[in-house]
């Protein structure tokens, strides 16, 4: 049975997934991870923030043998592996009906776990918790229950690395074993880069990446999004000239959360035809809207943090951080004191590290549209 998709309101949405027809690409991406899942190996998928990862996840489904069992869950709200539990649960009861014979099955087993089941009042989904303090053999159980069915099961935890935040220092380890056991049941792990990976190669002793194969999500290709923006405009009657395409996708580094944002808007224009003040006028407004939300990024960050925040942004890429040019342009003080704001920065995740082509290493500031307001404000350089 083919899956169907509530139509967005405007061809580029900002949240959620769509289906085939509103995504962009990540062909071999999703050709290889739906490979491996098939395969019976499970996956860990790690990119920068916004970039497209959950929805990702969501288009692999959409490939995967509509018999398989599909279970996703955002554990970005837990705080331990007793809500992870209620989280898995969740997840369960809601992806199989109760009336299905299948789901009938699975609701009976989570209910031997007595859990409390509760239902929205309004919309009838229903919401599982465990009045428990130990939740890794329930956990267990379920998987193990899940392993012994008819068909595969995929379960999606998104927002992963929340997992390392957890009082209980072992679930990874404790997952890890669990994917060796299990057959029947595979895992797709999402989540956002800096902790994953520092995590991953900070301690030998807990190679995550041998049980699970990592993939390092990258930028969309940029002629690959400029052609699908210009195919959706003109699926809709209106003309938008490569070169503007272009504009937008430097202007928003090809970055995909910037990228939907600043094409919603420049769709929502009453034209047939655009110009380039057209998308430049969409770009100003979205920086004018979210200068309250960056003027607060200054409230959270202390004073050396927020200059090294807008001397990244300025530069747009910088190699060497501590380098007496950069320091002195934008009178950082001292190497050491650059190198723990930029420590700091990371950690909150506004700042991230990544490679070129050529393999040099350098910062940039997680959020686009911060990073072109600093520009606008304070000059490029
Ligand atoms: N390949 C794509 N083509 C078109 N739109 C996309 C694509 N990937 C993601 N998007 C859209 O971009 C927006 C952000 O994507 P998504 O939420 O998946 O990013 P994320 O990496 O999970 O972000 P976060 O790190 O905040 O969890 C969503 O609206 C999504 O629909
Ligand atoms: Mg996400």
């Amino acid at each position: 049975m083919k899956a169907r998709y509530q139509k967005p309101l405007n061809p580029f949405p900002t949240t959620g997934y769509y289906g085939p027809d509103y995504f962009c690409d990540r062909e071999s991406e999703t050709e290889q991870i739906v490979g491996l899942l098939q395969n019976g190996q499970s996956c860990l998928l790690i990119g920068k923030r916004r970039l497209g990862k959950t929805a990702l996840i969501h288009h692999i489904r959409h490939f995967l043998p509509k018999t398989w069992g599909f279970v996703y869950l955002d554990i970005l709200p837990t705080e331990n592996e007793s809500q992870l539990l209620n989280s898995l649960g969740t997840a369960l009861l809601q992806h199989f009906p109760e009336k299905d014979p299948l789901g009938k099955r699975i609701w009976d087993f989570v209910k031997t776990l007595r859990p409390v089941i509760s239902f929205d009042q309004l919309n009838g989904i229903p919401q599982v918790s465990f009045q428990i303090s130990q939740a890794q053999r329930p956990v267990m159980d379920i998987l193990d229950f899940l392993s012994k069915l008819e068909k595969p099961v995929v379960i999606a935890i998104d927002e992963f690395q929340q997992i390392h935040s957890y009082p209980e220092k072992n679930t990874d380890a404790w997952l890890r074993a669990a994917i060796q056991q299990l057959q029947n049941v595979f895992f797709l792990f999402s989540g956002s880069q800096q902790t994953i990976l520092s995590e991953l190669f900070s301690d030998p002793s807990r190679p995550f990446y041998r049980s699970a194969n990592p993939f390092l999500l990258k930028p969309i290709d940029h002629g690959e999004y400029r052609d699908f923006i210009i195919n959706i405009f003109k699926k809709h009657g209106k003309t938008l000239r490569p070169e503007l395409v272009d504009q937008m996708l430097d202007w928003t580094k090809c970055h995909t959360y910037y990228v939907q944002s600043l094409c919603n808007r420049v769709f929502q224009l009453d034209k047939k035809e655009y110009t380039e003040e057209d998308w430049k006028s969409c770009a100003q407004k979205i920086l004018d809207e979210g200068e309250t939300f960056f003027l607060y990024y200054r409230t959270l960050l202390s004073t050396q943090q927020w200059k090294l925040a807008v001397a990244i942004s300025r530069t747009g890429r910088i190699f060497s951080p501590t380098s007496k040019n950069f320091i002195q342009d934008h009178q950082l003080g001292s190497g050491a004191t650059v190198l723990k704001s930029l420590q700091a920065l990371i950690d909150k995740e506004l700042v991230s590290q990544d490679s070129d082509s050529e393999g040099k290493s350098y910062y940039e500031v997680n959020d686009v549209f911060f990073e072109r307001w600093v520009q606008t404000k304070f000059g490029i350089g």
